[in-house]
């Protein structure tokens, strides 16, 4: 790697972000925190007719969109390869076939073209969106992380140093809505079907809260689940009348209002200005409107990215991949793809 050129353009470097953790194959490049291009090739309508993400399928569809997410993102943005200063990709956590393909692909990159390869974790990729939503977001803030597979609160320091002040003891939230999903009969991915039933039902299902303590930060999302079965399967073994929409509803408020109550908590307690969030369970309509009302309320103001970009994507590696190019965090073209990474 000794012959690699730092810093064609220093204060804005041109970033290629790539992604393929799951079912999304996706390119994004942007120049400094602009974002330039922000493509995505998803396998999602494939993987829906087995219900869930199949491993294999999922290799295999980043193989055949690899080549073209990229071409699509360079052209787009109106980069050639050449004036990229560095390539950002996700290494984990993820399906390691999937990363595989992202991972050798950025590699081949780097190595051609002589420029750092970034290695990203894809957690941090969640939490570095919403620098993409507001040039002046500087840390400290508190963030709240909600995904497929993390739930958390965290408090970020700088702009690579983040605190875990507390996290799910048990199944994440974007999981609990999968798999209330799949008790309601709805198709994968559960979380916006599940929000969209929730639309026409109203909360009067009593689901108990989940709390493991005041003045922590930690959450259980397994009784709330395990609430949603037994009430489905009581009314459905007395053949009485319920609501799939009503279910929807009440799950949702008491899954999400903890994390909104918490999440203003943990912001006092730092005594932080500003809120963030990032993850798949950000792009709900409802828990968007809540977090706006509770930092208008308390005085905060709430940075929360798109929500294209809460979902899985490419454009949020490569905002990690600015980051981590400041602090010139680079990794060896030895890095290898990780299925599971600690959050701390
Ligand atoms: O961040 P993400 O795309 O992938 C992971 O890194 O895990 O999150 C996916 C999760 C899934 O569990 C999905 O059901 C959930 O985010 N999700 C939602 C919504 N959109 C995606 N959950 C609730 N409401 C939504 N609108
Ligand atoms: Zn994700």
């Amino acid at each position: 790697m000794s012959d690699i050129v730092l810093c064609k353009s220093p204060k804005k470097p041109i970033i290629l972000g790539i992604e393929s953790s799951c079912d999304e194959t996706a390119a994004a490049v942007i120049r400094g925190r602009k974002l330039l291009s922000d493509e995505i090739i998803s396998s999602a309508p494939v993987q829906a007719l087995y219900g869930g993400v199949v491993p294999e399928i999922a290799s295999r569809a980043h193989t055949d969109a690899i080549d073209e997410v990229v071409a699509r993102a360079l052209k787009s943005a109106g980069v050639k390869k050449e004036e990229l200063d560095a390539v950002a990709v996700t290494y984990g956590a993820g399906l390691l076939g999937a990363l595989l393909v992202g991972l050798s692909f950025a590699k081949a990159f780097s190595y051609g073209l002589g420029i750092p390869l970034i290695g990203v974790n894809h957690i941090r990729g969640h939490l570095a969106a919403a620098y993409l939503e507001d040039e002046s977001l500087e840390p400290p803030f508190i963030t709240l992380l909600a995904s497929g597979g993390h739930t958390a609160i965290l408090y970020a320091k700088s702009e690579t140093e983040f605190e875990v002040l507390g996290s799910t003891l048990d199944d994440a939230a974007g999981e609990a809505f999968d798999k209330v999903a799949r008790v309601l009969s709805l198709p994968y991915p559960g979380g916006p079907q599940v929000e969209a039933l929730a639309r026409e039902g109203s909360c009067s299902v009593p689901l108990p809260v989940m709390l493991k303590g005041e003045g922590d930060y930690h959450f259980s999302y397994s009784g709330l689940k395990t609430a949603v079965i037994n009430y489905v399967h009581t009314k459905e073994q007395k053949h009485e009348e319920w609501s799939r929409a009503d279910v929807a509803c009440s799950f949702q408020h008491a899954a999400l209002d903890i994390l909104v109550k918490k999440t203003a908590e943990a912001a006092h307690e730092k005594g932080v200005k500003t809120v963030t969030a990032g993850g798949g369970v950000i792009a709900n309509g409802y828990l968007r409107e809540e977090l706006a009302k509770m930092c208008a309320r308390e005085g905060f103001k709430l940075v929360l990215p798109a929500k294209r970009h809460c979902t899985d994507n490419a454009a949020m590696i490569a905002s990690e991949g600015l980051l981590r190019y400041r602090a010139g965090l680079f990794s060896p073209l030895s890095l290898n793809a990780e299925a599971y990474i600690p959050l701390g």
